[in-house]
């Protein structure tokens, strides 16, 4: 195997330039490490661009009225939620925290919709205020707070419901949502209910209803059983109440290809079938097709990201294993750690060096568990190689931490050749900025 054999799990149109380099959105790696430093985490704008397109576009020409929004839990930064305003894409938030960055990166708030189990006051007031597209009500305690908020303020917002639909995703159980045993969305047996109390309530619009079944989901079957369940459902309500479904909202969850050995099916195939069923299924029970809402995050974002390393210390313990460490680990992406995630790595700044075996890739932080890549066939290293992982782009720096005072890895943006800053290396005063010494 070639390094260059990995890089269809990177970025789009990633290649070797003619010093032998990793070249990123017409960039060089190995440049861009020794100009920015490292960890350095890299975002392929064409990369991100495409695959907002593609969403719109697998979806949108096989279904009349569609809305794409990006989870921008995959990664909220207000350089990135421009690009994904100017695509046209809307947002799901699930934080005031989240909703703040939508603002801060003027991101139309009529496409913002507002998600969140366990939502607090201010956090639905602050929807209010700024008047969101969507809140997504999860729970029966947040329908009656925010009934008698919108009462108060006598404001009506759009409402949907997000209820669990009892579907095992296959997948990791810590990314599984829509199981009857998820803190997530208005339990099964009370979805009715839940129906009932929300048409009682004067000062919300109930337009629709939502699910998101998980996350990294490979089969399409599970998406199909939850349109199937939520549209008998829907029906239902409008025979016993009256409800109309407006929207549908499917959530995110679609797979990506993180290493080469994964084969996750293609966006087009979800789209395919998810928008067939719907449509089969509002015939089957005489209804209108609804607004389809899907909102992606990893998707959109996670093959534009690249994690740039230095290595330092290569340990070989004679016939047991050689430890590669390199000077990030799981403080900016702790995906490995917390799922078994996998992903691919390759040496940027020797794209032409022969593999020499397998090594492992482990982080500077103090846990065993700080493995980024189990037994990854690589060529010899030495400290100062440059090593770039694929697949950095979705939930690595927002899962990011500060463990043993580390300063979290700046951002850039790429494109044509030229790279831009997005979010600079943190300090010591930025880390300290919130202790308090006598
Ligand atoms: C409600 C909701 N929608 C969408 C997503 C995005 O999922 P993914 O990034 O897997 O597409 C999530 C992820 O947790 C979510 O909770």
């Amino acid at each position: 195997m070639l390094m260059t054999d990995r890089l269809p799990v990177f970025p789009l149109e990633t290649k070797v330039n003619k010093d032998g380099h990793l070249e990123i959105g017409g960039c060089d790696a190995t440049e861009l490490a020794r100009k920015f430093g490292t960890p350095l985490y890299i975002y392929d704008e064409h990369t991100l661009r495409a695959k907002c397109r593609e969403f719109k576009e697998e979806f949108g020409k096989r279904y009349p009225d569609i809305g794409v929004i990006y989870a921008s839990k995959a990664y909220s930064n207000a350089a990135i939620l421009q690009i994904v305003n100017e695509e046209g894409l809307g947002l799901d938030v699930v934080s005031g925290g989240e909703l703040g960055i939508a603002r801060m990166a003027k991101f139309p708030m009529k496409r913002v919709y507002f998600h969140g189990n366990n939502k607090s006051l201010p956090e639905l007031e602050m929807a209010l205020k700024y008047k969101v597209g969507r809140i997504v009500v999860d729970n029966f305690y947040e329908l009656e707070m925010l009934g008698k908020l919108a009462q108060e303020k006598d404001v009506k917002p759009s409402i949907l419901l997000r209820i669990t639909p009892g579907v095992d995703p296959h997948t990791h159980t810590y990314t599984s949502t829509g199981t009857i045993d998820s803190k997530f969305g208005f339990p099964l047996p009370l979805k009715e209910e839940a129906v009932a109390r929300a048409l009682k309530i004067k000062s919300l619009d109930l337009v629709g209803l939502h699910f998101h079944i998980g996350s990294r989901i490979t089969e399409t079957a599970p998406y199909l059983e939850s349109v199937k369940f939520i549209l008998k459902f829907a029906a239902e309500m409008r025979k016993q109440y009256g409800f109309e479904l407006k929207e549908l909202n499917t959530g995110g969850g679609y797979d990506v290809r993180y290493t080469l050995d994964e084969k996750p099916p293609a966006f087009g195939e979800f789209a395919e079938k998810i928008t067939t069923t719907i449509k089969n299924e509002c015939k089957k029970w005489h209804m209108d097709i609804p607004h389809l809402v899907v909102e992606p995050g990893r998707e959109i974002v996670a093959q534009s990201g690249v994690a740039l390393y230095q290595i330092g210390v290569v340990k070989e313990i004679p016939g047991v294993r050689t430890y590669v460490a390199v000077d990030g680990g799981m403080g900016d992406n702790i995906r490995p750690a917390l799922y078994n995630a996998r992903l691919e790595a390759v040496i940027a700044n020797r794209m032409k060096a022969k593999m020499a075996g397998k090594v492992t890739i482990c982080g500077k932080f103090c846990e065993s568990g700080d493995i980024l890549i189990k037994d990854i066939e690589l060529p010899e290293m030495k400290a100062g190689d440059i090593l770039a992982l694929n697949g950095a782009g979705a939930y690595a720096i927002p899962e990011s931490m500060n463990y043993n005072a580390f300063f979290r890895p700046p951002v850039i943006l790429v494109k044509d050749g030229k790279s831009r800053l997005i979010r600079r290396r943190e300090t010591l005063e930025d880390i300290t900025r919130c202790d308090v010494m006598e």
